[in-house]
């Protein structure tokens, strides 16, 4: 008699590591308010609470049951696709795009998109190239899929995207698979806080029109972190110009995280965009991820989805929020100036960092840890690193964090 449950699915157990400490930490800072929790990746403001938007302050103290409590449709409104594709494309996208069209569907977080992105355009058994260092969930969204995973490194010796890297292993790939599917997340890359330079987009779009040659490719750009950059994301929209230099056998994907830009974390919301000039194409995205999105979440939740649009379809309610989340990244990267000052001072070895809620200490040492925990602060151990979250303490621990692990650093590791 079979089992209940398949072979396939007996293999399937969440490592949450992250999620562990985080509860213990925050258990630990209940007791104790000069704890410094470090482990959560969500944006918490100086006095120690998760950042609320005004925008999204308005939604809780004026709510619109009709609309908040109804179904969304599938794809989400005409209104969010239309805010999201200017939020992240710009203001003048239709005119600097005018040859692409670009398909928008609401998903369920930043993590939908991904899992949609990889349902779409590869089959049990295929590959996709993800980067060494990388946010776990690629790993299980792939797993989940029956994808094979692929690595490539992520930096240089000069601390640039490994482009090398990136093509000697899609190379590969296009030897056992008839495509390559690329996932670059930039700019704020989870968890060292890699932005890709000028130099490195036009190298990546180099590198993967010679790969469009022999294959098709796809490139996932996860912008989870586009407006945590230190100008806000404005170099890096600037950047995504370069893309039209892509060959037409190059299809681009962003996934889009309304947890992240918006601080919705519990809501769920994200949204996949397509860019392509292939009318076919854009007809085949459209029909597959809805189809997917139908039989998995069916549609998102209507208050994100009337969050979002509603403040980024109202001038002055964008202009507002564009001035609260460009505050609130700039007080992050005060944070990260305070916290890599200590490190430096240390000497502590750290991957290359331009901006974002995480730096990545390059020490792969428990007693390292446990020093720092018995010291009253809690990262959590990440690879062959340890991950620091500078979204969640404010100026004054990102010091006090600095010193305490720069002082483990050398005690511990360094002795
Ligand atoms: C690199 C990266 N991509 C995507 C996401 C997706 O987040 P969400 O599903 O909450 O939008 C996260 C969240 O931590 C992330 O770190």
């Amino acid at each position: 008699m079979k089992d209940f449950i398949p072979n396939i699915n007996k293999q399937k157990k969440l490592i949450e590591n992250v999620l562990g400490v985080s509860a213990k930490a925050r258990e630990e800072k209940a007791k104790n308010p000069d704890i410094i929790n470090a482990t959560v990746g969500s944006y918490y403001d100086e006095d120690g609470k998760i950042k609320v938007f005004d925008c999204v302050k308005d939604a809780f103290t004026h709510p619109d049951y009709d609309n908040y409590l109804s179904y969304s449709s599938v794809k989400g409104s005409n209104a969010y696709i239309e805010a999201v594709q200017t939020w992240v494309l710009g203001e003048n996208h239709k005119k600097i795009y005018d040859t692409y069209l670009f398909n928008t569907i609401a998903t369920c977080g930043g993590t939908g998109a991904i899992a949609l992105a990889f349902a779409t355009y590869l089959e049990k058994g295929e590959g996709l190239l993800l980067p060494h260092i990388l946010w776990p969930s690629y790993i299980q969204i792939a797993n989940n899929l029956g994808i094979q995973a692929d690595f490539y490194q992520l930096y240089d010796e000069k601390g640039n995207l490994d482009l090398r890297s990136i093509e000697q292993n899609a190379i590969l790939m296009q030897e056992k698979y008839d495509k390559v599917f690329l996932v670059i997340n930039d700019p704020c890359h989870n968890p060292t806080g890699l932005v890709m330079s000028d130099k490195d987009y036009k190298g990546l779009v180099q590198v993967l029109n010679r790969l469009a040659k022999k294959t098709k490719v796809v490139l996932l750009l996860d912008i989870a972190y586009l407006d945590y950059g230190s100008d806000n994301g404005k170099k890096t929209r600037e950047n995504f110009t370069l893309l039209k230099e892509l060959s037409t056998n190059v299809m681009v994907l962003f996934s889009f995280s309304a947890s992240k830009t918006f601080g919705i974390y519990g809501l769920r919301l994200g949204a996949l965009i397509q860019m392509t000039k292939l009318v076919a194409e854009a007809k085949l995205f459209s029909d597959a991820t809805s189809y997917f999105a139908r039989s998995t979440w069916s549609n998102t939740t209507h208050l994100g989805i009337e969050i979002v649009s509603n403040t980024l379809n109202n001038p002055d309610k964008k202009e507002a929020f564009i001035q609260e989340i460009n505050a609130t990244s700039d007080n992050l990267a005060k944070r990260s100036q305070k916290f890599i000052q200590e490190l430096k001072q240390y000497e502590v070895p750290f991957a290359p960092y331009q901006n974002g809620f995480f730096v990545l200490i390059l020490v792969d040492n428990k007693n390292f840890e446990q020093e720092i925990e018995a010291q009253g602060a809690y990262g959590c151990h990440f690879g062959k690193g340890y991950r620091i979250a500078l979204s969640s303490v404010n100026l004054e621990e990102a010091s006090k964090l600095g010193r305490i692990i720069g002082k483990a650093y050398q005690n511990i590791v360094n002795k």
